[in-house]
């Protein structure tokens, strides 16, 4: 099955495109000709059953695995295959490509290290003193925006071994966010992490995909956070896809439900 349009319009709207994807491991085929499409600008939800392959499409499109076959564009350019930081590059991360923290910066230090025009900033800094200054004060600024949307602007001068685990999540997304990614993949953000912060972050999630216009995929077991932010939820079974809509229509879906939605949320996540 080939998803991509020959209506150009249509090529244009959309950020991200797997097609006919396969990856096996030994006998096991985790993932089993997936095709899907997610839109520019929206927050695309990726759920399904443990082991549906999900994890393995995110480290299939962010460059970590190579596909066996198959075909995965951004911005209908082809991307399969090549390496994290040329995926990256082109705008597609997913947040644990972004290095542990430095646990000895400050917060605001490790924002600012993350910005995704290091090398330019380096340059400007040696050769260009006077664009170097005005990126530094953009860069300045463009971090205390986001640690203000990420709640972490009181702790822009903690040490970031200092911070809980929960904040070093939302240190984790801050420094995703300065690398100026056009999509971002996130697998299973939410895991581990306490009812109030899973609000915070889905509400952070909302902000970033409204102001800056990047294009989220969530992968999540935590199906109320999926339902109130994505416009579009994608399910994943024996790595292939099995249905698309919102949350509301594969409630519906008898398909789904009985592959996933049937149990409850500790049967999804298998705890
Ligand atoms: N490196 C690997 N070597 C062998 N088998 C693997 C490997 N990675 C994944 N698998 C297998 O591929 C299948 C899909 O796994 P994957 O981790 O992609 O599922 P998932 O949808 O992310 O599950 P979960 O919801 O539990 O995170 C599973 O059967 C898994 O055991
Ligand atoms: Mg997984």
């Amino acid at each position: 099955m080939t998803m991509i349009s020959k209506d150009p319009s249509a090529v244009a709207k959309v950020a991200l495109e797997v097609d006919s994807l396969k990856k096996s491991f030994g006998g096991v085929a985790a993932v089993d000709g997936a095709s899907f499409s997610v839109e520019k600008g929206t927050i695309t939800g990726l759920i399904g059953p443990n082991g549906a392959g999900k994890s393995t499409m995110v480290n299939l499109i962010s460059g970590a695995l190579s596909p066996d076959s198959g075909h995965i564009r951004l911005d209908g350019q082809e991307i399969g295959g090549l390496e994290p930081h040329e995926i990256g590059a082109r705008g597609l991360i997913r947040t644990f490509q972004i290095s542990r923290e430095y646990p000895d910066m400050t917060v605001m230090e490790n924002l600012i290290v993350s910005a995704s025009n290091q090398g330019e900033k380096l340059f400007n800094v040696c050769f260009r003193p006077s664009v170097g200054k005005k990126r530094d004060r953009e860069l300045v600024e463009r971090a205390l925006h986001t640690l203000i949307t990420f709640g972490l602007y009181p702790l822009r001068n903690e040490y970031a071994r200092n911070l809980s685990g929960g904040q070093k999540r939302l240190l984790e997304l801050s420094r995703a966010v300065m690398a100026d990614p056009k999509v971002l993949l996130l697998d299973e953000p939410m895991a581990g992490v306490n009812p109030a912060l899973i609000e915070k972050l889905g509400e952070h999630i909302v902000e970033l995909n409204k102001d800056l216009g990047t294009t989220f995929v969530l992968v999540e077991h935590n199906l109320e956070i999926v339902e109130k932010i994505c416009s579009k939820v994608i399910v994943v079974a024996l790595g292939t896809t099995l249905a698309v809509g919102t949350m509301a229509e594969l409630r519906k879906n008898k398909a789904v439900v009985e592959a996933y939605l049937g149990g409850d949320v500790r049967e999804r996540v298998g705890s």
